[in-house]
């Protein structure tokens, strides 16, 4: 990885992710890539605005770039892929595929993200295999399978580096995710600084993967890091940190604000998204093939939320 093009920079991942590939491979050698202008990441590197949905304008920037590695982070997530299925496949699908197509001609890596939404009710749901039964019941879930056996696919057939893992819910203090199933466990620390109250639409028993971010970040760099003779898998990789329901992560943060309250309005699609998703992943194969270990756990991760969430606060920085 020596010149780096993140499409999808503006996202979740991706403002953090360039940020983090900036320093530790210098500020040129990461171009951030986005349908939007974003001021932040245009700041200290090069930044394109770019529709991944566009293969001429992508081939132009992998190419004038000389870029060796791609991160295609385009996708439109779980709740907001229920409200417009067609949308969801053309958006996650057409990225994924110009991604392929693009790194397959001038030679690139490629990560592409896989998730929990993988799995479906069909899948074991606790400690959720590496190599199981895996039939999806949204339309991201069916992208994300279809884009493992895809990004397979040019591995096998044209010899494309292609390497992903299936992430959790991804929790962050700096761009919020939007459109998720997960995103609950974000908004709920938003919540506690702000209102000292929280409406969980997640039912208070339902369990789910976490991560937080740096442990995201590390995951992005030492996977495409790691020796391919190493990788007997490639798309995709079970990784997690932590599985905690509602009422944990509440718990959790009263440890630090005893006067928080919580209460249930249960989003009937979001249960039926959250319940058809394993409760906890078996990451072995990742911990063994390229090291994957995980620093954050729910509290040290809730310690520091609340710390940074708070700050932001006192400094006007939240609206
Ligand atoms: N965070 C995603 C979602 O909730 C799962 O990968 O849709």
């Amino acid at each position: 990885m020596k010149r780096i093009l993140i499409v999808g920079a503006g996202g979740q991942i991706g403002s953090e992710l360039t940020t983090h590939l900036r320093d530790i491979y210098g500020n040129k050698n990461v171009v951030a890539a986005d349908v939007r202008e974003c001021r932040d990441l245009a700041e200290n590197g090069p930044f394109v605005v770019m529709n991944a949905l566009d293969a001429n304008t992508f081939g132009y920037t992998v190419n004038k770039y000389r870029i060796d590695t791609i991160f295609n982070l385009v996708a439109l997530l779980s709740v907001v892929g229920e409200k417009d299925p067609q949308l969801a496949w053309s958006i996650n699908m057409g990225a994924l595929m110009n991604s392929l197509d693009v790194a397959r001609q001038y030679n690139c890596s490629l990560f592409t993200p896989s998730s929990i939404g993988a799995f479906g009710p069909s899948s074991p749901k606790v400690n959720t295999p590496q190599d199981t039964l895996m039939q999806p019941t949204t339309m991201y879930g069916v992208c994300k399978v279809t884009g493992e056996l895809l990004s397979n696919y040019y591995f096998q057939k044209y010899g494309v580096d292609t390497r992903s893992v299936r992430f959790p819910g991804i929790i962050s203090n700096v761009t919020p995710p939007g459109g998720g199933t997960t995103d609950y466990a974000v908004d709920i620390y938003y919540s506690a600084i702000r209102h000292n109250h929280f409406v969980c639409p997640i039912p208070k028993d339902v369990k789910m993967d976490m991560l937080y971010m740096p442990d995201a970040l590390n995951a992005c760099v030492r996977l495409m890091e790691a020796d391919p003779a190493k990788l007997i898998h490639r798309n995709s990789f079970n990784i997690t940190a932590m599985s905690f329901s509602p009422e944990e992560i509440y718990d959790e943060i009263r440890r630090h604000m005893p006067d928080f309250t919580m209460k249930y309005e249960v989003d009937p699609g979001k249960e039926a998204i959250a319940r058809s998703w394993p409760d906890s992943l078996d990451d072995s194969c990742a911990r063994d093939e390229w090291g994957w270990a995980p620093q954050w756990n729910l509290a040290d991760m809730t310690a520091d939320m609340l710390t940074i969430i708070a700050r932001k606060r006192r400094d006007g920085l939240l609206i």
